[in-house]
C-alpha cells in the first residue's frame, strides 16, 4: 500500500469525506447539502453512504461527535472504509482531513494504521488477495514523518501476523531462527543464536521443552544499539513455542488446533526490533527469542522430571504443558545477568487462563514494578493495544515452591494448577527474575482472534508491536 500526501485528490477510484455530525450542518458542498436536506446523512459514528454521479465515486462517512473524536474511533472508521472499498474492489481512495479537536497529524496517523492494518489477509497459501494499493490524503499539513512511522510500525505489524499464521510444519524452529537472521541482516542488528550450546551453558529448561522435537530448539538474541552504549538497554523475551501440542500432557481437540500461535510472543519481540532499527529509535534494546518446539516423542520431557534452571534453581516438571514458562525463565535470567537492563519485558502467550479473565481485547499484565507497569498502561490506552494488570502478592509466588525442588511449573492451587493460572505462571516466570524491573504481557488472548474485529483479523493479531514501540519510545 502506498501513501500519498497532495493538495487534491488527483485520479483516484473513490474520494472518502469524512464528516462530523457537526460538520454536516455546515457542508458547502450541493450533494451533501442535498442529503442533509434528505436526513440520509448526518454524520453518524461509523455511518457510510455512496454517493456516484458523473463518473465519480463518494464515500461520505461518519466521524461521529466532534467532541468524541479521537485516534481509536479514526481507526474504526477507515477500516469500515477500507472493507468497503475493498468490497467494492476499487483500488485506490483519497481522503480529506477534517479540522477538528483531534490534531491532523493524529488524524493522519490513525488513518495510515487503519488503512495498513486492514488490508490484511494471509494469503501465503490462497491465491493473490484483493488489496488497495494507494491511499491519498489530501492534506497541505507537513505530515510526512507520522505517516512514514506508521506505516513501518504497522507493516512490521502485518509481518508479525505472517509469521505467527504460518503453519508449524513450515514455521519450525530451524525456520523462524532463519526469518530472525534475514530480519537482522537487513536491519543491521546483531544476531547470536545459541543452539547447540544450551545444555552446555545451562540452559537446561529451553533444553528440555524442546527435546521431543525434531528441530533442536534455540535461544535468539537480537540486539539493537540506538543510544550511547553506557546506557542500560530494554529486554523485550518473547516466547516462540512454534507449536504446542502440550506435551506428554497432550493438549485435547479444541484446545490444540491453534497452537502455531504459541510462537507469537517471540514474533512480536523480532518485529519490534525490526521497527527500532528502521525508526532508528534512540533507545537500546535488546530482544530475546526463545524457541522450541513442545513436541511429543521419544525423547521428550516427562512429568517428574527435575531439571535445573540457568538460574541455578531446580524446578519440577508437573505438567509438560506448562512448557512456555519453562523456555521464558532461562531467556529471562540470561537477559538480566548479561544484559543488566534497565527493564525486562516480556510477551508470551502464557495462559488459557488469560482468555478466561479478559477473553481477546486486552492483554493480561503482572509486573513487580508500578513505574513500568504505569507506562505499559498508558501506551496500551495510546495505541488501544489495552493492557490490565492483575495482582503478583506473596500467596501466588508461595503457590509456586516445590515439595522436592526449588520449585514447580504448575501451581498447588485447584486442578492443574488451574486457580489464579495467569497469576501463577507470572509467579513463576518472577522467580527467575533479581532485581530487576519486570513487566509480563500473557498476550493468549489478544494475539490470536477467533473473530476479526475491525482493523484486527481473525487468526493472528500482531499484537504488541504498536504498544511495544510506543512503551519504549516513551522511555
Ligand atoms: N500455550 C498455552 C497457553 C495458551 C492457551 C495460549 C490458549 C493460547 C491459547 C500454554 O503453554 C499452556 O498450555 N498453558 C496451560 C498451563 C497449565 C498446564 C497450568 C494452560 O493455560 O492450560
Ligand atoms: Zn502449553
Ligand atoms: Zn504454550
Amino acid at each position: 500500500m502506498k501513501f500519498h500526501l497532495k493538495s487534491s485528490p488527483g485520479k483516484v477510484d473513490v474520494e472518502v469525506v469524512p464528516l462530523t455530525e457537526e460538520m454536516t450542518k455546515v457542508s458547502k458542498d450541493k450533494e451533501v447539502k442535498a442529503l442533509l436536506k434528505s436526513k440520509d446523512f448526518t454524520g453518524k459514528y461509523r455511518k457510510t453512504i455512496w454517493l456516484r454521479s458523473g463518473g465519480k465515486r463518494t464515500l461520505l462517512v461518519g466521524l461521529g461527535k466532534q467532541n468524541k473524536l479521537d485516534e481509536e474511533a479514526v481507526r474504526r472508521v477507515y477500516s469500515i472504509v477500507v472493507s468497503e472499498v475493498l468490497t467494492s474492489k476499487y483500488k485506490s481512495f483519497s481522503t480529506s482531513v477534517p479540522t477538528s479537536k483531534l490534531k491532523k497529524d493524529l488524524f493522519v496517523g490513525a488513518v495510515v494504521e487503519s488503512c495498513v492494518l486492514t488490508d490484511y489477509k494471509f494469503s501465503k497459501f490462497k491465491k493473490k488477495k484483493e488489496a488497495v494499493d494507494e491511499v491519498v490524503i489530501v492534506t497541505k499539513d507537513r505530515v510526512e514523518k507520522i505517516v512514514k512511522e506508521k506505516q513501518t510500525i504497522c507493516e512490521n505489524t502485518l509481518l508479525a501476523r505472517d509469521w505467527v499464521n504460518m503453519p508449524a510444519d513450515v514455521m519450525n524452529p530451524v525456520e523462524l531462527t532463519k526469518v530472525a537472521k534475514e530480519v537482522a541482516r537487513k536491519a543491521k542488528l546483531k544476531i547470536t543464536v545459541i543452539d547447540k550450546d544450551l545444555k552446555k551453558k545451562g540452559l537446561n529448561l529451553i533444553d528440555a521443552v524442546g527435546k521431543g522435537s525434531i528441530y533442536p530448539p534455540r535461544m535468539v538474541i537480537l540486539e539493537y544499539w540506538g543510544d550511547n552504549r553506557s546506557k542500560k538497554p530494554i529486554a523485550l523475551v518473547g516466547k516462540g513455542i512454534t507449536f504446542d501440542t502440550g506435551g506428554i500432557n497432550l493438549k485435547p481437540t479444541g484446545y490444540i488446533e491453534s497452537m502455531k500461535s504459541d510462537k507469537g510472543g517471540a514474533c512480536t519481540v523480532l518485529a519490534v526490533m525490526k521497527t527500532m532499527a528502521e525508526l532508528k529509535v534512540k533507545k537500546n534494546v535488546i530482544g530475546f527469542m526463545s524457541i522450541c518446539e513442545n513436541m511429543v516423542g521419544r525423547h521428550s520431557y516427562r512429568p517428574s522430571d527435575i531439571i535445573k534452571s540457568y538460574s541455578g534453581k531446580t524446578v519440577e516438571i508437573l505438567n509438560t504443558d506448562a512448557e512456555g514458562r519453562l523456555a521464558m525463565a532461562d531467556a529471562l535470567t540470561y537477559a538480566e545477568k548479561h544484559y543488566k537492563p534497565e527493564v525486562i519485558v516480556d510477551l508470551a502467550t502464557l495462559t488459557g487462563a488469560a482468555l478466561v479473565a479478559l477473553g481477546e481485547y486486552v492483554i493480561a499484565m503482572v509486573s513487580d514494578s508500578d513505574k513500568y507497569s504505569d507506562k505499559m498502561f498508558k501506551a496500551g490506552q495510546k495505541t488501544f493495544e489495552r493492557v490490565w494488570r492483575l495482582p503478583l502478592y506473596e500467596e501466588y509466588l508461595d503457590l509456586m515452591k516445590g515439595d522436592i525442588s526449588d520449585i514447580k511449573n504448575i501451581s498447588s492451587s485447584g486442578a492443574m494448577g488451574g486457580r489464579a493460572g495467569t497469576i501463577t505462571a507470572a509467579a513463576f516466570l518472577k522467580k527467575f527474575i533479581e532485581k530487576t524491573p519486570w513487566v509480563h504481557l500473557d498476550i493468549a488472548g489478544a494475539a490470536w482472534y477467533t473473530k476479526q474485529y475491525y482493523y484486527a483479523p481473525k487468526d493472528a493479531t500482531g499484537i504488541g508491536v504498536r504498544l511495544m514501540t510506543e512503551f519504549i519510545r516513551n522511555l
